[in-house]
């Protein structure tokens, strides 16, 4: 868990970059409804929590930098016994001040008496406009209500500026206190994979492999940072495959695409591996390319290396191998140049990594890829896929979908593999599926 000092440290931050006569506003995530009296799990606005570290739907953070009352101001849900004992515990105004540093606070329902006299003679104001349509009416009424007000000699601010622009590039430098968090979604992530190796046999249903996930991030007081995609045989070759109902094959593999949210801060890991503990001729040339690729995409990862070119390198390494198992036909430069390879792999190499899964940050600068930086958390995930049907393709590569994937920290003199404790060669998966299995039958047989 972050200290309250993190969270102290990135607002001052936040209102060094905005500056005198700036102010800044953001409200939490709304709590979604799923049917009838039910709620989705709620999840915390990244951003908010980001500088507040407050969990609760309903609240606003007002950041006002030299503001001579107090700079952070927090509107949140009010005590309420009665709500209290139907829906949970509430911080109330005095605990957002005690336990999370707020200045001031107020009960979420004096906003609108409250937050005109905060923007009365502020210059600009930081918000992240278009996400809500509903906050950005609000906040245009609040605007409305000091400009009615000028006559009496205060003025409405004259500039809106996308706090995303500036808070998401804060986001994208991980602190150590953030590194740690991650090096620790990444563990719990990386031991359910190597759980579920173990336990996998062939005739179990997908969704018996997810419950081992489920398991084992819950336990760990983690949870799901997207949802889990574990896919037998051609469901592999679906990219976004999460209905996880399908029986596991004898002969098939399996890809999982399974990451933990920790603190608010996620893990994405995929693995494949052979359903009954041993790779086929086939399976194993394809999964020896894609592991390439990636060896090729990490040596990319260090400083001064631009975005684009692990993923560069993975698409040479996995077109050399396409070309070398007569997957594709040609010059490995011109199968790259005509995007040949993008029938097999259609996904880029890799994303930011952090609060959220596919994190905030740009790509590009300037026009240019971005240059990578030490304290930078990325994926580095080729694959490649093969669905059945596939045409001048040799029926034994069919139903064959592969994806590895790791999360690496940018460190002053290369990277970091955040998730390297998930099994990943050929020997490695087969002698863990084979302990399994030997652990499987003991048990069975105890049980006999
Ligand atoms: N799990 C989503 C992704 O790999 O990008
Ligand atoms: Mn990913
Ligand atoms: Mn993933």
């Amino acid at each position: 868990m972050l200290d309250s000092k993190e969270f102290v440290k990135r607002r001052k931050q936040l209102m060094r970059m905005m500056g005198e006569g700036a102010m800044a506003i953001l409200p939490a995530a709304p709590q979604r409804h799923r049917n009838r009296d039910s709620e989705y799990p709620y999840r915390q606005d990244s951003d908010f929590f980001y500088l507040t570290g407050f969990g609760e739907p309903e609240a606003v953070a007002v950041l006002v930098p030299h503001r001579e009352q107090g700079e952070y101001v927090l509107f949140c849900r009010d005590r309420d016994p009665l709500m209290e004992t139907w829906h949970g515990r509430r911080a109330g105004p005095a605990g957002a001040r005690e336990r999370y540093g707020a200045d001031d606070a107020y009960p979420i329902g004096d906003i609108d008496d409250i937050l005109p006299g905060l923007l009365e003679n502020r210059e600009r104001v930081y918000y992240s406009m278009g996400y809500s349509p509903e906050f950005d009416q609000r906040l245009m009424a609040w605007v409305n209500r000091v400009r009615a007000r000028s006559r009496g000699g205060s003025h409405a601010p004259v500039e809106f500026v996308a706090l995303e622009h500036v808070l998401h590039d804060m986001r994208l430098y991980k602190s150590p206190a953030e590194i740690k968090v991650m090096r620790q979604s990444a563990s719990i992530a990386a031991a359910a994979h190597q759980r579920a190796m173990r336990m996998c046999r062939p005739d179990m249903m997908e969704y018996e492999v997810e419950a081992e996930f489920l398991h084992e991030f819950r336990r760990a007081g983690a949870w799901v940072s997207y949802n889990p995609i574990v896919a037998g045989g051609g469901n592999a070759c679906i990219l976004h495959y999460t209905e996880n109902n399908a029986p596991l094959r004898d002969g098939d593999l399996l890809l999982i695409d399974a990451g933990a949210e920790l603190h608010g801060y996620a893990s994405d890991i995929t693995r494949t591996f052979p359903i009954n503990g041993r790779f086929s001729p086939a399976q194993r040339a394809l999964y020896e390319v894609v592991l390439a690729a990636q060896q090729a995409a990490f040596d990319c990862v260090k400083p001064g290396s631009h975005w684009n070119v692990p993923h560069d390198a993975a698409v040479r390494t996995l077109t050399e191998g396409l070309v070398e198992l007569g997957l594709l036909k040609g010059k490995v430069n011109e199968l790259i140049a005509s995007e040949a390879y993008r029938r097999f792999y259609m996904h880029r190499t890799g994303h930011w990594l952090g609060m959220d899964v596919h994190d905030v940050g740009d790509y590009k600068v300037g026009g240019q890829w971005r240059v990578l930086e030490p304290g930078m958390v990325l994926t580095v995930e080729p694959g490649l896929y093969i669905p059945a049907g596939s045409k001048g393709v040799a029926k034994k590569w069919w139903d064959i979908g592969i994806r590895i994937e790791d999360d690496v920290l940018v460190t002053k003199h290369g990277h970091e593999v955040l998730t390297k404790a998930a099994p990943k060669t050929v020997a490695e998966i087969e002698s863990l599926m084979a302990d399994g299995a030997v652990a499987g039958s003991a048990a069975r047989a105890r049980h006999a």
